[in-house]
C-alpha cells in the first residue's frame, strides 16, 4: 500500500497529537513537547502547513510547518518541523516523503525559505545547509541549518514562533 501524504483533517488532530508524542518519546535532545508546540502552533493559526502520512488508512507521520520571524525584517522564512514518524514506521522514507513534499509546497507558495533545527546529518540531506549568517540564538549553530529558495540568505536572528515555547498544553 503506497503513502499518501496529504494535508491535515479536522478529524486527524488527535492522530497527529498521539504521532508526535510517540515519536518523541525516546528521542535525543525531546523535551516531549512536541505534541503540545503543534496543538499551539495550530490554535493560534500559525501551522502554515500541516502534512500527514497516510498508510492503509491510518497516520503514521506528520509534519510541521511554521512562520519564523527574522530580525532584518525578511518575510516568508518558515521553520519546518516538529517532523514525526512512528517508531515502527521509521526508516522507510516516510519522514523524507513528509519533508521533500513539504519543502516543495513551501518553495511553490513563494516561500522565501526555511529554517530548521535537528540532526545536520539527516537535515542536510534535503538541501539545508549551516548558514553562519542566521542565528537561533541558544542552540549550538551546526543544528540550526537553513535553506533559501532564492538567491540570498539574510544576515539576521532567528525567532520561533511562541507556540515553540509553550511547556504543556494552554
Ligand atoms: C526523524 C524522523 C522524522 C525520520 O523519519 P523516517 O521516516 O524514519 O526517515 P526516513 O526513513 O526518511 O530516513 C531514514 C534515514 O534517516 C536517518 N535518521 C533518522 N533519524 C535521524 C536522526 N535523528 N539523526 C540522523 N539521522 C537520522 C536514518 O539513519 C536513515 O538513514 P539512511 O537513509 O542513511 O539509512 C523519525 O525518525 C522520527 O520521528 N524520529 C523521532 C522524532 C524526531 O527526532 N524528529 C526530528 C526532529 S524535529
Amino acid at each position: 500500500m503506497p503513502i499518501l501524504i496529504r494535508t491535515e483533517h479536522s478529524d486527524d488532530i488527535t492522530s497527529i497529537e498521539s504521532i508526535t508524542k510517540q515519536a518523541f518519546a525516546n528521542a535525543e535532545h525531546s523535551n516531549h513537547c512536541e505534541h503540545f508546540v503543534v496543538n499551539a502552533l495550530r490554535k493560534a493559526g500559525a501551522l502554515t502547513l500541516s502534512l500527514v502520512a497516510e498508510l492503509d488508512g491510518s497516520i503514521v507521520g506528520h509534519v510541521a510547518i511554521s512562520p519564523v520571524k527574522l530580525s532584518s525584517g525578511a518575510s516568508r522564512w518558515f521553520g519546518l518541523g516538529p517532523v514525526s514518524v512512528l517508531p515502527a514506521f521509521q526508516g522507510q522514507g516516510i519522514g523524507s516523503q513528509l519533508i521533500n513534499q513539504a519543502l516543495a509546497h513551501m518553495q511553490s507558495s513563494q516561500a522565501a525559505g526555511c529554517v530548521v533545527l535537528g540532526e545536520p546529518t539527516y537535515y542536510s540531506r534535503f538541501g539545508f545547509t549551516a548558514a553562519s549568517s542566521m542565528v537561533l540564538e541558544g542552540v549550538p549553530a551546526e543544528y540550526f541549518q537553513v535553506q533559501s529558495f532564492g538567491d540570498s540568505i539574510p544576515t539576521c536572528r532567528v525567532v520561533y514562533h511562541d507556540g515553540f515555547y509553550c511547556e504543556s498544553e494552554a
